[in-house]
């Protein structure tokens, strides 16, 4: 069967596509492929193993052709595929979620964090500039994180591994979910808030719920308000859960105190005045940039294809329905 893969990957994964049975092509660009581009090598594959810069809709599912059976998400997240549109034509999609990657997103979110507490960029630039004339009692004055309150806005699994890291901090943690998880509460010692109950109550507050018609936006102007002053925002989920231009707004007037990203609402576009202030921490969507994250996850993404193509189901099925009506 004809594999393609869409950007070449880190790690060994690759090298076991080849095989006898398949046809395995990986893309020699240094960067996403153009929709045309995409469509010209993706026509008439079977698989593919595609990033979250791929954006698969109906029409594309529809273009490649009826052969294909698999996209395989190298990623947690899959909001750039229309699952819905994939599940009504038979195509299996799978992601790479895992305790490599979904810690190295809760490390992240730590580096974050501690980055925006200690003015860790903004001395770091200084310092290089030549600003450093000696110990000064009120440089880079920051604030400690022992005693403070963290509120986590969706505890799955990664928020749940950042709760569990802020136990080393001395923080109280706070969380808001769908449905209030009294296991998880005993578990890691978290209180559950409603949003405006951890919005007014956190002097941190982190993002990990996925990106969804509910969620899109839901950091805007009135939750921002509701936030309390001087409070610092960190974003290792999706851009688009929070609208940039609000969040910039409250940066500018002081409301928040900082923000720290590492994803966007427009990827890879950020918002230029994001870009001029330094009470702001950005990072080019590498949460789960570590080798060993994205070992796993090339490996995970490799077998979903090799299980699905001889019959087998995957681990990692996000449409689980697909299975019986797949097409083969
Ligand atoms: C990265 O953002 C992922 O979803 O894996
Ligand atoms: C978020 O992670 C949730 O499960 O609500």
């Amino acid at each position: 069967m004809k594999i393609f893969v869409t950007r070449k990957l880190p790690g060994t994964a690759l090298d076991r596509l080849a095989s006898l049975e398949h046809e395995a092509e990986v893309s020699v660009l240094d960067r996403p492929l153009t929709s045309e581009e995409f469509l010209e090598k993706t026509r008439g594959k079977d698989a593919l193993l595609t990033l979250l810069t791929d954006k698969i809709d109906a029409a594309v599912i529809d273009a490649i052709g009826s052969q294909l059976k698999i996209v395989s998400n190298y990623a947690v997240g899959f909001d750039n595929i229309d699952v819905g549109a994939a599940t009504e034509r038979g195509v299996v999609v799978t992601n790479t979620p895992s305790d490599e990657v979904n810690e190295a997103v809760a490390e992240h979110t730590w580096a974050l964090l501690l980055s925006l507490s200690r003015r860790i960029v903004e001395a770091d630039e200084a310092t290089r500039r030549g600003a450093y004339r000696g110990w000064e009692p009120d440089i880079f004055l920051g604030v400690s994180l022992i005693g403070k309150t963290l509120g986590i806005i969706g505890l799955g699994r990664i928020g749940s591994m950042v709760a569990r890291r802020a136990r080393g901090w001395g923080m109280k943690v706070l969380y808001n979910k769908r449905l209030r998880d009294e296991e998880m509460e005993k578990e890691l010692g978290v209180e559950f808030r409603n949003l405006d109950g951890l919005l007014s109550e956190s002097n941190f507050i982190s993002l990990h719920v996925p990106l969804t018609q509910e969620t899109r936006h839901m950091i805007n102007k009135s939750s921002l308000a509701k936030i309390k002053k001087g409070a610092f925002l960190v974003n290792t989920a999706r851009g688009s859960i929070v609208d940039e231009h609000d969040l910039v707004e409250a940066l500018r007037s002081g409301h928040l105190g900082g923000a720290a990203l590492d994803v966007y609402d427009a990827e890879p576009n950020i918002n230029p005045e994001l870009i001029g202030m330094e009470n702001v921490v950005l990072t080019p969507h590498i949460a789960s940039a570590t080798w060993e994250a994205r070992e796993k996850m090339g490996q995970q993404a490799v077998d979903a294809i090799l299980k699905t193509l001889s019959g087998e189901k995957p681990e990692n099925l996000v449409n689980q329905e697909v299975w019986e009506k797949r097409r083969k």
